[in-house]
Parts: structure tokens; C-alpha cells; sequence
């Protein structure tokens, strides 16, 4: 009890790094690390990070500003928010769409948080040590066919998953403080320590140049309107916006927090940690001959060929795979608390009654689903699998449509004292040129962005 805000009788993060911490891991996960490389590398390279550069700028910025000023204005779940803010009962679905976009994310995030979690307990075994004695060509078959083993096994992924919803229960059940703050606070630094290890060590391989400029090099013309879909899908995906969590974490932030200046530092804090995955990623690619569009198995392929090469090698491919849990972890966690402070605060379930309920849809569809030895694992529907489709449907759909609804209910619905207000803590800060900026920005850019976008991606604009 004594962890309550006496006057929202709400739990609250203890301080300004607090929240920086939780919001960047819930930003930071399997994001940088595994969809971020194969994203750039099946797109083309240079020219799709700079476009989505431009995505987080000018699109996801502002979302993320808009989800924190309705979160810490109202202090309520996404569904109690727009009564407190006394909008039309219409706005409620952002918080609708969000617990139903938190769950098809969660589907196949826990599983490849799954794959992470096995790689870590496998690279304890040692299953990786031999590695280190084959020559390149080999070395990279080898980790391929690894990687076909794990994902294809017809029960211990699913174990794996379990293993992963039960982890992430556990966190949200020990609540804000005591959960996500003491977490994440504790293992972010560690994850950004070793990932600058890990890029280091990349660079000096054999391929760091062909990497480099695989990485750097911007060539316009393989900026197609599906490039730009995804670059846009990515930058959502990224900063776990247009869904709710941000609007969730938000709503425990301390009242003195620089909101504008938390989206800008977790933005680019976020960017650097993508930026030092590729950096030790394609490297690796083509210095043992992999494919850049090799998908998602890129950082499962390439990691263990990182790690083989330097002394003590081992050791630092389990500290890897181990922090990259944390960081599906923490990510994920941000994601189940959507519905789970939704059931709490507006059915009025025990907390445990919401967690078990949350994880256990998860799981059970996970399993039916999402796995290639699924019941449903290989049915596709548009030519695509139940995993894909759960990416796909979320990331460029729902995720982009949150994002519209809410970047037009606080650029138009909220009264500009009002979001003055709450951005500036009462007249406190001294940003008033930012929050023009992000206004006209939120009113002009951002919805228009989406609006074309969207469009294109269900066919009724052609680009
Ligand atoms: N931002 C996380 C990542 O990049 O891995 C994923 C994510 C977390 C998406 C939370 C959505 C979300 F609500």
C-alpha cells in the first residue's frame, strides 16, 4: 500500500531516471536486435534507416508525446483516460484497439523472446563452443541449421514461450516499483554495454567494411510505398506507440517529469541501440557469407558467428543472449500491461485474476498458432502464416491506426491550454518553441503521413 500515490491512489515510478529506464525498455527489445537488421536488410539498406529516421521525427515523436500527455493527464488505464478527459464515448476504442493490438503483438513476440531465451540456456550449454574451430564457410551453415532446429521443435519452443509469459507475469504482478522500475533500472545499462562490445568486436572482422557501407549507403530507388510502410511500421513498432503501453507507462510517471525531453532521450537512445545492432550484424554477414535478407533468423545466425571469434567468446555469447531476454522481457512487459491494468481498473478484476488471464490467452493462442509445428502453424491466409500475420496486422494496421486516432484527438480534441499545460508541468518548463513545433507537427504532418500511408497499404491510394 505504501507504494500508492495518496492522492490517484495509483503506483507511480520513483524518478525521473525511472522512467526513462522503463519507457526505454519498454522501447528497446527485440525491435533493435532482430526485426531492425533484417528490416534493413531486406529493404535495401542505407536508404530505409534514413526513411525511417524521418518516420520517428515526424510521426512517431509526436504519438509518443500525444500517449504521454493522455496517460499522466488522466492517470487512468486507455479506456478510463478519454471519460476523464470527457471526450465522446467514440475515443474509447483507442483503448479497445489497444488490448486487442497489445495481444496479437504479444502472440509472436513471446515466442521469438522464446527462440532468445533458448539460445541463452543453449549457449550455457556450451552447444555453440564448436564453432570457434570450423572455417567460416562452415561456421555459417552450422548456426543455419541451429536456427532451423530450434524454431521447427515441436514442443520445447512452445516451453519456452510458457517460460517467457510466466516471467513477464511475474513482473507486472509485483507491480510498478517493485516490477518494471527495479528491472528494467537494473538491466538497461548492462544491455547497452555489451551490445558497444558486440559492435566493437564486429568491426574489426574481415567484412566490416562491406557492412558498413551496406549500412550507410542511401540509394533512393529502392524507396518503394511498401519500404515506406514498413520504415513506418518499424518506427511504431520501435517506440511502442499507437497501441496504449506508452499511454499506460505514462500514467505511473512522476508529475515533474520533462515529457517532451523523456520521448526525445528514449527516441535517440533507442535509434543508437538499432543503429549498434547493425553495426554488429551485417559485419558478421558478409564476413561469413550470409545473406543481408536472410530475415528474421539474421541475429540468431549471426551472434553465435560474432562470439566464436573473440577469446572468452562463450561467456559473452551467454551474457548477450542473456540480456537480449531482458530486453524481449522488459518490452514485453510494457505490453501486458495494457490489458491488465484495463481488467483491474475497469472490470474490477483481482490483479492476479488479470494476469493469469492475459497470460493465459496469450499462451494458448501462441501455441495454436505461431510456432511451424503449430496445430495452425503452417495455414496461411493471404499468403501469409499466423506469425506473420500477427506482425503484419499489428504492426502496419492497428499500430498505425491507434497511432492516427490519437494523433487527431490531442491535436484537435484537447485544448491547447490544456496540453500547454500538462507538457510544460503547469508553466514550469521552458519549451514553449518545442511544443509549437510538435502541435504543428501533430495537427499538419503526422495525420497526413499516416492518412497517405494507410491508404496505400490497403490499396485505395496508389503511390
Ligand atoms: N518496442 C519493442 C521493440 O522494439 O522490441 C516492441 C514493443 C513493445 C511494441 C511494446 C509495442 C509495445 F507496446
Amino acid at each position: 500500500m505504501s507504494n500508492l500515490n495518496p492522492e490517484t491512489k495509483r503506483e507511480t515510478f520513483s524518478s525521473g531516471l525511472a522512467v526513462f529506464f522503463a519507457t526505454l525498455g519498454s522501447a528497446v527489445g527485440l525491435g533493435n536486435i532482430w526485426k531492425f537488421p533484417y528490416l534493413v536488410g531486406v529493404n535495401g539498406g542505407g536508404a530505409f534507416i534514413l526513411v525511417y529516421l524521418i518516420c520517428v521525427v515526424l510521426v512517431g515523436m509526436p504519438v509518443a508525446i500525444s500517449e504521454f500527455y493522455i496517460g499522466r493527464r488522466t492517470r487512468s488505464n486507455p479506456i478510463q483516460a478519454f471519460d476523464k478527459l470527457k471526450a465522446s464515448p467514440f475515443w474509447k476504442i483507442v483503448g479497445y484497439l489497444g488490448v486487442i493490438t497489445s495481444i496479437f503483438v504479444m502472440l509472436f513476440y513471446s515466442s521469438v523472446a522464446g527462440w532468445v531465451y533458448l539460445y541463452t540456456f543453449k549457449a550455457i550449454k556450451g552447444d555453440f563452443s564448436g564453432i570457434a574451430n570450423l572455417p567460416i564457410k562452415e561456421a555459417g551453415e552450422f548456426v543455419t541449421r541451429e536456427f532451423d532446429i530450434v524454431v521447427g521443435g515441436a514442443l520445447s519452443p512452445m516451453l519456452w514461450q510458457l517460460i517467457v509469459v510466466t516471467i513477464v507475469s511475474i513482473i507486472i504482478y509485483a507491480g510498478v516499483k517493485k516490477g518494471i522500475e527495479k528491472v528494467t533500472k537494473t538491466l538497461m545499462p548492462v544491455l547497452f554495454i555489451l551490445i558497444i562490445v558486440c559492435a566493437i568486436r564486429a568491426l574489426t572482422l574481415e567484412g566490416a567494411r562491406q557492412g558498413i557501407d551496406f549500412l550507410f549507403s542511401v540509394n533512393f530507388s529502392a524507396i518503394t510505398p511498401a519500404v515506406l510502410l514498413s520504415a513506418l511500421g518499424l518506427a511504431f513498432f520501435k517506440l511502442s506507440i499507437g497501441m496504449g503501453t506508452m499511454m499506460t507507462y505514462a500514467s505511473y510517471f512522476t508529475s515533474d517529469n520533462n515529457m517532451p525531453a523523456t520521448s526525445a532521450k528514449v527516441a535517440l537512445s533507442d535509434v543508437g541501440v538499432s543503429m549498434l545492432a547493425g553495426l554488429a550484424v551485417f559485419p558478421v554477414v558478409f564476413t561469413f557469407g550470409l545473406e543481408p535478407g536472410n530475415g528474421p533468423g539474421l541475429l540468431f545466425n549471426t551472434i553465435p558467428l560474432v562470439f566464436s571469434r573473440i577469446p572468452f567468446g562463450n561467456i559473452l555469447l551467454i551474457a548477450f543472449f542473456f540480456l537480449a531476454s531482458i530486453a524481449a522481457t522488459t518490452a514485453m512487459t510494457s505490453m501486458f500491461a495494457v490489458p491488465v491494468s484495463v481488467l483491474t481498473e475497469s472490470l474490477n478484476m483481482k490483479k492476479g485474476k488479470a494476469v493469469l488471464l492475459t497470460g493465459g490467452v496469450v499462451f494458448l493462442i501462441g501455441i495454436l498458432t505461431v510456432h511451424p509445428s503449430s496445430l495452425l502453424g503452417n495455414i496461411t491466409i493471404l499468403g501469409k502464416t499466423f506469425f506473420d500475420s500477427f506482425d503484419y496486422i499489428s504492426s502496419n494496421l492497428l499500430m498505425p491506426i491507434g497511432g492516427l486516432l490519437i494523433s487527431i484527438f490531442v491535436g484537435y480534441f484537447v485544448r491547447k491550454d490544456d496540453l500547454v499545460d500538462e507538457l510544460s508541468n503547469n508553466g514550469t518548463l521552458n519549451n514553449g518553441s518545442y511544443l509549437r513545433l510538435f502541435r504543428l507537427l501533430l495537427k499538419y504532418i503526422t495525420p497526413i503521413l499516416l492518412v497517405i500511408i494507410f491508404l496505400n497499404s490497403i490499396g485505395l491510394l496508389k503511390l
